[in-house]
């Protein structure tokens, strides 16, 4: 019999918002794979959702390349989906943890098509978003009665963000270390620089919550941090 691949969203990094769901399926599979973009850092997923991990599951590293060439990933995708094919004939149930919920920016959604074409099944278990960890940690809304939001992901052209700031009520903005600068920028312009709130690593025990609009424009901002605009706002 063949084994069934799960992806598995293990939230934003407390442990505790994991479901009990996600903690079944890692502790059921017997072939874990640990995503790593090449560049010799640990997965967070990983760090995350390690607790659950069984010592007979076999650990499995695959590298998905964090480049924009469309044949290089689609080259990565297709192998590493033969690998994990040639485990699910085994048998074997394979878990590939995603940071947050899997259908949100995730790379195991890239290799899920190869999978279905060659008639693999597969469980997608939702995770807690980074945003609604933002959200919630500030106690607020995403959305409320007829409000609109979007979701960002920032490219070093802020175009996406200004259309968004211009048309909907709430803006989630991920990634924005790719230009933050510019951002606060476009916020002061559209009056917008205290209707936001950024958190760095939500939900962790080095979470940071900025509200200044000059620590947006002038500091460094890690890669793990995700903004909610609100025009109405905070
Ligand atoms: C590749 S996407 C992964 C999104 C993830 N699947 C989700 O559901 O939130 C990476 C982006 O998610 C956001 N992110 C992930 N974890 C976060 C955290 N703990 N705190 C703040 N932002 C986070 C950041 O915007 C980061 O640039």
């Amino acid at each position: 019999m063949k084994g069934k691949f799960y992806g598995i969203g293990v939230g934003p990094g407390d442990p505790e918002l994991i479901t009990l769901k996600a903690i079944s399926a890692i502790e059921k599979a017997d072939v874990l794979i640990c995503p790593d973009a090449g560049n010799g850092k640990k997965s967070i997923a990983l760090e995350i959702g390690e607790a659950y991990v069984k010592d007979s599951t076999e650990r499995v590293p695959m590298t998905f390349p964090m480049v924009y060439d469309e044949h290089v990933l689609n080259k990565s995708w297709e192998d590493n989906a033969v690998q994990i094919e040639t485990f699910i004939n085994q048998g074997k149930n394979v878990a590939f943890i995603t940071l947050g919920d899997p259908g949100v920016y995730s790379t195991f959604m890239y290799i899920v098509p190869f999978l279905v074409e060659k008639g693999i099944e597969i469980e997608t278990i939702p995770g807690v978003t980074s945003f609604s960890a933002v959200a919630s940690t500030m106690n607020l809304p995403i959305c409320l009665w007829e409000e609109t939001f979007t979701v960002v992901p920032l490219q070093k052209d802020v175009t996406s963000a200004r259309i968004a700031l211009e048309n909907t009520d709430n803006v989630i903005i991920m990634k924005p270390s790719h230009a933050n600068k510019e951002l606060a920028e476009l916020l002061i312009e559209k009056g917008l620089d205290d209707k936001f709130v950024m958190i760095s690593k939500v939900s962790t025990d080095r979470q940071n919550i900025v509200r200044d609009i000059n620590v947006l424009k002038d500091e460094k901002v890690p890669y793990m941090s995700t903004i909610i605009v609100k025009r109405k706002g905070i």
